[in-house]
């Protein structure tokens, strides 16, 4: 069969791939050839899986471990997670709530299937974690993007909304600390939309995919204080894990049959290997080693915030946590993925264009990511300068 006979759902014209996809593509043929590429445009951790949570997963395969569990996960790992947000946020939340799910991308998957009939709105900012309009078309909802700016730390406040969309909506999609720009919402901020979906009967799908990434104040959650909210999580980024494929979904009351129902469906269950191995994820140990990872965090996002504005790139906001600088690089182009493709091509530096995360003035915006070492970090400062003087 061609292109020209496949049988598409009309749903599949809305999905777009990633743009960075591309300049991930061509920086891979640049390596082949023999060129040095950093790489500045990667979502995730450079850092391995803590040595604990390997030494786990080694001793479940010794122990013949390899079969279903339950849908909603092991009860170890569900009862694991409950003890952290009790001794790390004090929040209090039952571990009948925690439903484990093949990553961050599972528990969206399952929570906005529990929630969406077709035709329903749901909000999101723009710029935002591209997936998310995505996954709600795959129900066939509405996504409502909703532009943000500096002004609001580009994340989605409840005037912001009130003022862009007078219809019902049915959730809205909030994450903190966020991706691409890497703000958080206030604990005000938080407040009020919790106020704002219990008044209003709409859900929140909260996403603190990169929760424990936050530097220089404390990491927050809003489990265990909201009757309307979906929080999303993942073992990905804070632990390192992003290949192991597992993160958790904490539902509401009243929601966990339903979700269950669901999860049987799709995934039938997560992943065993990685969920005997997350529960030593939670070990003082791992802590211990994933807490120096963020110090290194920290400080790669100060030396490059200072770097990439000296050489003329706008922050217009402080960028508190995950590993993302959502740069303005309007001083040197209009059209921030034609300036990426030439960095990359001329210069051998990849970061990712700002419409990869929508379509709200991402002309003028890159994504930075500090997932590579220090070294790394400093020489693509350099060859960007040195880019940037002969442009
Ligand atoms: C904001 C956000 N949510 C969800 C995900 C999905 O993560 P995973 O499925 O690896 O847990 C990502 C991955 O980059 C993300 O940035």
């Amino acid at each position: 069969m061609n292109d020209h006979t496949i049988k598409l759902a009309k749903r599949m014209a809305y999905i777009e791939p990633f743009h960075v996809m591309d300049l991930l593509a061509m920086a891979r043929s640049m390596e082949a050839e023999g060129k040095q590429i950093v790489h500045m445009e990667i979502g995730e951790p450079d850092f391995v899986t803590p040595e604990p949570v390997i030494r786990a997963a080694q001793t479940a395969l010794q122990q013949g471990l390899t079969h279903y569990t339950p849908a909603v996960g092991l009860t170890a790992l569900r009862e694991r997670i409950a003890g952290y947000y009790q001794e790390r946020f004090n929040a209090n939340v039952n571990p009948e709530q925690i439903i484990i799910t093949p990553g961050a991308s599972g528990a969206l998957l399952l929570a906005l299937g529990v929630l969406i009939n077709t035709g329903d709105k749901v909000a999101m900012s723009d710029p935002g974690y591209p997936c998310n309009r995505h996954f709600v078309r795959l129900f066939d909802g509405d996504p409502v993007g909703v532009p943000v700016s500096a002004r609001s730390r580009y994340q989605l406040t409840v005037d912001l909304l009130e003022q862009a969309e007078q219809s019902p909506i049915t959730a809205v999609m909030l994450a903190s600390p966020s991706n691409p720009t890497g703000t958080l919402l206030t604990r005000a901020e938080m407040g009020q939309w919790m106020k704002y979906a219990e008044k209003r009967h709409c859900y929140l799908l909260m996403d603190e995919i990169y929760q424990g990434l936050v530097y220089g104040e404390d990491s927050a959650t809003i489990a265990g204080q909201c009757s309307h909210a979906f929080i999303i999580n993942s073992f990905s980024k804070y632990f390192c894990m992003t290949g192991w494929r597992l993160g958790w979904l904490v539902v509401p009351p009243g929601y966990q049959r339903e979700v269950d129902k669901l999860a049987q469906n799709i995934f039938l269950a997560p992943s065993t290997l990685a969920q005997y191995a997350a529960v030593a994820a939670f070990d003082s140990d791992s802590i211990s080693i994933l807490e120096s990872q963020r110090q290194q965090f920290q400080q790669r996002r100060d030396f490059l915030k200072q770097a990439i504005q000296e050489l003329g790139f706008q922050l217009l906001v402080e960028p508190q946590g995950a590993f993302y600088l959502y740069a303005d690089c309007s001083r040197f182009t209009n059209d921030s993925f034609e300036f990426c493709q030439s960095l990359l091509k001329q210069a051998g530096v990849a970061i990712a264009p700002g419409k990869d995360f929508g379509a709200h003035e991402s002309h003028r915006y890159v994504r930075f990511a500090y997932t590579t070492s220090m070294e790394q970090l400093e020489q693509g400062v350099e060859k960007i300068r040195v880019f940037l003087a002969g442009a």
